[in-house]
């Protein structure tokens, strides 16, 4: 029999004290609903859906929108996890067995999921349960003493021996496609809280004779986020889990506590990252590329034994072999660096291509560029491409040499192996293989005195 995911993402998530859902909050650069979804995803259900408040609709499209599969369906007040469900119920395939999700869960596992959705084969309801040390908040698993669980207790309805109960519920919990109508129909909302709790399921099957199973997990997957607080021990335990995979498979990260991975983040052998470095969206380090410290990389990928160096910011560019870059360059999105470039301190390169084994080595602005191969650009050279209404293009040829302090008004063209004098603001062509310079005459004016702070005025 197939299966469908429903995952509850409605209610206000007040202890977030949040604008936004709960489940968007970012764990790790993703919605907390994107790790849920991409999990769901590989277990291939038959039908995901999503759960959510009304308002919220639009918010939730958003992050869903990369998961074609999923049906939205709204939950018109926050009336309890049992509400929620019964909320999807007329969206649900009929006879499908059902997966319920939290979408304050997040670091839940497909292989997890996989578990539960063959173990409710056998099963009338399948609870996922945990050991804690701390069951603070968390529902309580009350087993008979043939050991079956008979009910959970929330948090709000426990007396003093239940609260005493290190199982706790999940809040994942699999029904079969047969009870799932008839157990929600017996709920009520009864209870210190008002709401119409998933979890008095669990009773009603136990008191029907219906079987129920548990699954164990290791409780830092099924870590429930309610706060700020919660969401950055998430944030720990996922990067936990990325630099874990991370070292195992032979990248040396100099300390995994001051590391960010807030996307993905590949990496090739021998790798080498510093503390206190940041990867957002999509990076890729290939073998021997070295990060030092305080470097933020987004978006881009660093070819083979290319170094940066300390305080470098590298967003949406793509690096060749062998370059170094740093310490404290920032480059901006559409540069491409061939191999063996060289862009060093307080550089900005935008919308810019450097050739192989040009240098960019000191204080410099290159933007709309495309510099040619073996050419060195001076220091505090700038690139004047904007002039205040567009931005114009400047081209640099091979074996260029520009001096220091050089302003190049683009558009403008500086060919195959000219020279550019130093401080030169140049405007026209330069042609090739010739020294080309624009300087206004020194002088020396005689008897100029500096004025004198001393003297009385
Ligand atoms: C819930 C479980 C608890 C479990 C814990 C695990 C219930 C009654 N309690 O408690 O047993 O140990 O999760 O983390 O199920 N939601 C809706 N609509 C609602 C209410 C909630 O969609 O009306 C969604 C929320 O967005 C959230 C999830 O359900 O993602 C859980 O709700 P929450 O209020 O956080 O439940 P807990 O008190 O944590
Ligand atoms: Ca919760």
């Amino acid at each position: 029999m197939s299966f469908s995911v429903i995952v509850l993402a409605a209610g206000q998530g007040t202890r977030m004290s949040s604008s936004t859902p709960k489940a968007l909050q970012t764990l790790a650069g993703k919605p907390m609903l994107s790790h849920i979804l991409s999990q769901t995803e590989k277990i291939k259900p038959d039908q995901i859906i999503v759960v959510h408040s009304p308002p919220d609709v639009g918010l939730i499209k958003k992050a869903a929108t990369n998961f074609n599969s999923a049906t939205l369906v709204a939950q018109e007040q926050p009336l309890g996890t049992g509400d929620a469900v019964k909320a999807a119920l007329p969206t649900l395939n009929k006879n499908n067995h059902v997966l319920v999700l939290l979408g304050d869960v997040p670091l839940i596992k497909a292989q997890t999921l996989t578990g539960l959705t063959e173990g409710i084969k056998e099963a009338d309801v399948l609870v996922l349960t945990t050991k804690v040390d701390n069951p603070f908040g968390y529902g309580r698993i009350k087993r008979d003493q043939q050991n079956q669980v008979m009910a959970i207790i929330e948090e709000a309805e426990c007396n003093k021996e239940e609260k005493e109960i290190n199982e706790v519920n999940s809040g994942i919990i699999a029904f079969s496609g047969k009870h799932v109508e008839e157990l929600l129909s017996s709920l009520d909302a009864g209870n210190k809280k008002g709401e119409y709790y998933l979890t008095d399921t669990i009773e009603a099957a136990h008191n029907d004779g219906l079987k129920v199973g548990a699954v164990v997990v290791d409780s830092k997957e099924v870590f429930g986020v309610n706060s700020k607080k919660d969401l950055a021990e998430a944030e720990r335990l996922k990067r936990a889990e990325l630099t874990d995979a991370l070292m195992e498979q032979g990248v040396t990260i100099c300390d995994p506590t001051r590391i960010d991975i807030r996307g993905t983040l590949n990496c090739g052998k021998d790798v080498y990252i510093d503390a206190n470095t940041v990867f957002e969206g999509d990076v890729e380090l290939s073998d021997g590329v070295s990060v030092g410290p305080f470097v933020l990389i987004a978006n881009s990928s660093i070819g083979k034994d290319t170094q940066v160096l300390s305080h470098c910011v590298i967003d949406n560019t793509t690096i060749g072999a062998n370059c170094s870059i740093g310490p404290y360059s920032r480059l901006r999105p559409g540069t491409e660096l061939d191999k063996e470039s060289k862009i060093g301190n307080f550089v900005e390169i935008k919308k810019s291509k450097v050739g192989k084994g040009s240098k960019v080595s000191h204080l410099s602005y290159i933007g709309g560029t495309s510099i040619g191969i073996d050419t060195n650009i001076g220091a505090g050279t700038i690139t004047c491409n904007y002039d205040g209404v567009n931005k114009h293009k400047t081209t640099i040829g091979d074996n260029v040499f520009v001096g220091s302090g050089v302003e190049l008004v683009a558009p403008v063209l500086i060919e195959d192996g000219a020279t550019i004098g130093a401080g030169s603001t140049i405007s026209k062509p330069a042609p090739k293989g010739k020294l080309t310079l624009e300087r206004a005459k020194q002088k020396t004016i005689d008897g100029w005195q500096r004025p004198d702070k001393t003297k009385d005025k």
